[in-house]
């Protein structure tokens, strides 16, 4: 089966500059394997093959099938790392309108997120849309305290009630927390509502391959066991102490940049329903890294729609970015541009090749115009973007983040930044 490839052929990194990081790279892989870095309490996810609950699985299948037959709308509700994964993965795998097509082509619900702001009017829109459909929700919070799924559950579990009255709606509310501890597991077991367990070794961020993502994936109709199977297998290849592991030289490129003053990581895609894979990309590296005054700043583009927004400031702004690619070899669907007889928009030089193609040909225009330019470019070549794939390179990046974050010296488990501006928020609302 094709693999995923890292070229790093326009990177500026010299093979010495590898060389002399590399035992930066052996040590943080002794650290993450050893469990003896900081935060080794939360590497539950290294080991995918032993942190998969086969009987949950069993019972995550089972749910997303019936939720399928029964519901016209699936409310997902988390943020961040109890968010992000789930989302990247659904839009990545979908069709780009999937909650526009007709039920019968979707096979399932149309799939809303909720819990991810604190927007009055995104929470009233989306309950504009309730009446009349059959509805069904998740909320998925680990802690059960944050604050944005808190609120959003209880407007939402309070319309399940008077909708569905208290038995039904039992029926169809899905709690994700942790197995015995917070407000949510409580009320699950107070309730009875059908719950799901986040492992308590696995924070949110790395949470995306756990029922966290799981149930809404398979709500959407994705195929978990083709997912899991990528991860596993990523698991394994990713896992060899070897300068071969691209995971690892990944990890170690992004630090030689780093260290050479490329303080941004713009993360480029040329596929609009990849969006939310670059958010829980950026959550996943800013989250993990951003501490003790160090770590990349990450950002996202789409392209080439952003080429005409931000491709000028990449091309010829500040010398502190670098680049990283996502490139999908084969697209999912793709068409070829027809001859025009009369050729008034002077497109038949076109005529014959696929819109893939051209966009294959942006791709390449952009990388050597922004090599040129002095951006620093890795590409990250994957063959299709299907389940297998995407789950081995979620798979990818986690090894990566947890490899980069060691080579820095921060502990890329946690988030101690986070609670700032919250105990602010609380303060102000006088809680
Ligand atoms: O990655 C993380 O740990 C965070 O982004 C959390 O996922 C996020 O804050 C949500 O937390 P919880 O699942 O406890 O509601």
């Amino acid at each position: 089966m094709d693999n995923i490839s890292l070229d790093y052929s326009k990177s500026l990194v010299e093979e010495y500059e590898l060389e002399n990081i590399w035992p930066y790279v052996k040590t943080a892989h002794k650290l993450l394997h050893s469990k003896s870095g900081q935060g080794s309490e939360y590497t539950g996810w290294l080991d995918l093959k032993n942190s998969i609950d086969n009987e949950e699985i069993r019972r995550i299948k089972e749910t997303a099938c019936s939720i399928r037959e029964n519901s016209d709308i699936f409310i997902s509700i988390g943020v961040g790392g109890s968010y992000l994964g789930a989302r990247a993965c659904i839009e990545a795998l979908n069709h780009n309108f999937y909650n526009e097509l007709p039920r019968e082509e979707r096979g399932g619900p149309k799939i809303f997120f909720v819990g991810n702001n604190l927007s009055s009017s995104y929470i009233m829109d989306l309950l504009d849309l309730l009446d009349g459909r059959e509805i069904a929700i998740n909320v998925i919070s680990k802690s059960g305290t944050t604050l944005e799924p808190a609120l959003a559950f209880r407007i939402f579990r309070e319309y399940m009630i008077n909708r569905y009255g208290p038995k039904e709606a039992v029926k169809r509310i899905y709690i994700t927390t942790d197995k015995s501890k917070g407000i949510l597991r409580s009320l699950a077991q107070r309730e009875g509502y059908t719950s799901f367990t986040v492992p308590e070794d696995i924070g949110g961020r790395y949470s995306a391959l756990t029922p966290v993502g799981l149930l809404p994936m398979a709500v959407a109709g994705i195929d978990i066991d083709k997912l899991l199977q990528g991860a596993l297998d990523g698991a394994e290849e990713y896992s060899m102490d070897s300068e071969e592991n691209i995971s690892y030289k990944y990890a170690a490129l992004r630090n030689i940049l780093y260290k050479k003053g490329k303080f941004i990581e713009i993360f480029a895609q040329y596929e609009p329903n990849l969006h939310y894979f670059a958010e829980w990309w950026k959550q996943l590296f800013g989250e993990s890294e951003g501490k003790d005054k160090k770590g990349i700043y990450p950002s996202s583009v789409t392209f080439t729609t952003d080429l005409h927004s931000l491709g000028q400031l990449i091309q010829d702004g500040g010398r502190n970015i670098f680049e990283t690619t996502l490139n999908i070899l084969n697209p999912r669907r793709d068409m070829a541009v027809k001859k025009d007889e009369e050729d008034l928009d002077g497109l038949n030089y076109l005529a014959g090749k696929s819109i893939d193609y051209v966009n294959k040909k942006a791709f390449e225009g952009t990388l050597l115009a922004h090599f040129e330019g002095g951006v620093p470019n890795l590409v990250i070549n994957i063959p299709y973007m299907d389940e297998y794939h995407l789950g081995k390179l979620i798979y990818f990046f986690k090894k990566a983040c947890a490899i980069s974050g060691y080579i820095l010296g921060v502990n890329p488990f946690n988030q101690p930044g986070v609670e700032e501006y919250k105990k602010n928020m609380f303060i102000l609302l006088q809680k």
